[in-house]
């Protein structure tokens, strides 16, 4: 087999050679492990996240690495045997080999150093228990061969979900939702014992047992997927859904809305985050109870909490939305609305409020007046309510082409004033 690690980018495999010829000088031992290691057998981009396990001690070992290589720990768990480096864009995660022992269902484990072998055995899934150890000469990584006592390598190219033990899942059910998303990602079955275990352990409620953080910190990576839409109907197929958010089911609909979202004809993409369109277009078919027991049940970030509330307006908003509305009347409609929950809404949409909506975000919701609230005090206006209607108004005649320019914007505040006097 090549040299696998000569598929890292340059920079990457000159830190990892520097860190492997540091850690043999306080005798300890490198592997990369875990999805770069799966990535690098499926010719996959490999991301910023670097996962190694260290046989030795990490608590000494990661503050020679951040000084040697210039970067910071960002993180350190001297119970758990990790730490993580910020080294020029990547972040490298260090965990002590170990062995776990969970004392209750779906809780954090106690852990203990072990060797790489046992180390590879508490993990997920077979394709993630593979190693290549980090070997340098002359800050060179010398080719090594895969690690792989678990014959994750055969099953990936089988294109096989296999747990490695027994009670894996219900030590830590967070690995059903990772069991999801990678085989929707990477196309992959479940083999036999594996789907028995997965439909023992949503019979038995273990995805019950995770805090509410778990579970979104999962959800959260969905987002992140390439296609999550894959993600959602894979998690359907098992019967995940029902567990995770009530009332969330694949439907044409929903890919449709998402298939809009990736295509994004319309170049609004870019004017809102991307994880909270995405919620909103999987979310949008969902009753007002079930949206309220997501709000409930998650300690959503603000951009998600605003997005849920404003979800439920969505649908009756959407039948406000014709092709006959002036800008300004659809202005009124949706200004108070944040740009993610429109732009749910543009891709939710038939396609000719579609591309009104999409108007709407692009040209006339950044449109402001020619004059500011200090331009008409200057003109004579005081402070107070009728400020702030002639402010509102003036918007509105800009957004319909009435005021063009900052001579036709103060004419106009002149006529209104000269109407309001007389
Ligand atoms: N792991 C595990 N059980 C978990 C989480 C992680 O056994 N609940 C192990 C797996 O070996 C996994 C590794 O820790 O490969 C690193 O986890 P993580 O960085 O979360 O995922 P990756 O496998 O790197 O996958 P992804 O491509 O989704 O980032």
């Amino acid at each position: 087999m090549d040299h696998l690690t000569n598929r890292l980018e340059p920079p990457l495999q000159h830190i990892l050679a520097c860190a492997a010829a540091l850690a043999a000088t306080v005798d300890a031992t490198l592997w990369l492990v875990g999805g770069v290691v799966r990535d690098l057998l499926l010719e996959l981009p490999i991301g910023r996240d670097i996962d190694l396990a260290v046989e030795g001690d990490v608590t000494r070992l990661a503050p020679l690495l951040a000084t040697t290589l210039g970067g910071t720990i960002t993180a350190r768990h001297p119970a758990f045997g990790t730490a993580t480096l910020a080294v020029d864009h990547w972040i490298i995660d260090l965990a002590q080999t170990r062995t776990e022992y969970y004392p209750q269902p779906a809780v954090l484990p106690v852990v203990q150093p072990a060797p790489l072998t046992t180390d590879l055995a508490r993990r997920d899934f077979s394709i993630n228990a593979m190693a290549i150890r980090l070997v340098a000469d002359d800050g060179r990584l010398l080719p090594m061969p895969l690690f792989d006592p678990l014959n994750g390598a055969v099953d990936l190219a089988a294109r096989r979900l296999r747990l490695l033990h027994d009670r894996s899942l219900r030590d830590d059910p967070t690995r059903i939702l990772r069991g999801v998303r990678l085989a929707a990602r990477l196309n992959l079955t479940p083999e036999p014992a594996t789907a028995a275990q997965i439909e023992t352990a949503l019979t038995n409620g273990y995805l019950a047992l995770l805090t509410p953080e778990r579970i979104q910190t999962e959800l959260c990576l969905t987002l992140s997927e390439p296609d999550p839409a894959a993600v959602v109907a894979l998690a359907d197929r098992w019967q995940v859904t029902s567990h995770i958010i009530p009332g969330l089911h694949w439907s044409s609909a929903l890919a449709e809305r998402l298939a809009r979202y990736r295509h994004d004809e319309a170049g609004i993409a870019g004017l809102a985050p991307a994880e909270p369109v995405i919620a909103g277009l999987l979310l949008y078919d969902l009753s007002e109870d079930d949206l309220q027991a997501v709000r409930q049940r998650y300690h959503l970030p603000t951009p998600f909490r605003r997005l849920l509330i404003e979800l439920s307006r969505l649908r009756s908003l959407a039948q406000s939305i014709t092709t006959t509305l002036s800008p300004s009347q659809l202005d009124a409609l949706l200004h108070s609305y944040s740009t993610a929950t429109i732009a749910v809404l543009h891709y939710a949409a038939t396609t000719s409020t579609a591309s009104l909506i999409a108007r709407y975000l692009r040209e006339w919701r950044p449109l402001r007046p020619p004059l500011t609230g200090d331009d008409l005090q200057a003109m004579g206006v005081a402070p107070g309510p009728q400020l702030g209607r002639l402010l509102r108004d003036l918007r509105a005649a800009t957004l319909d082409g009435t005021v063009t320019d900052r001579v036709t914007a103060e004419r106009w505040v002149y006529q209104q004033l000269a109407a309001a006097r007389s």
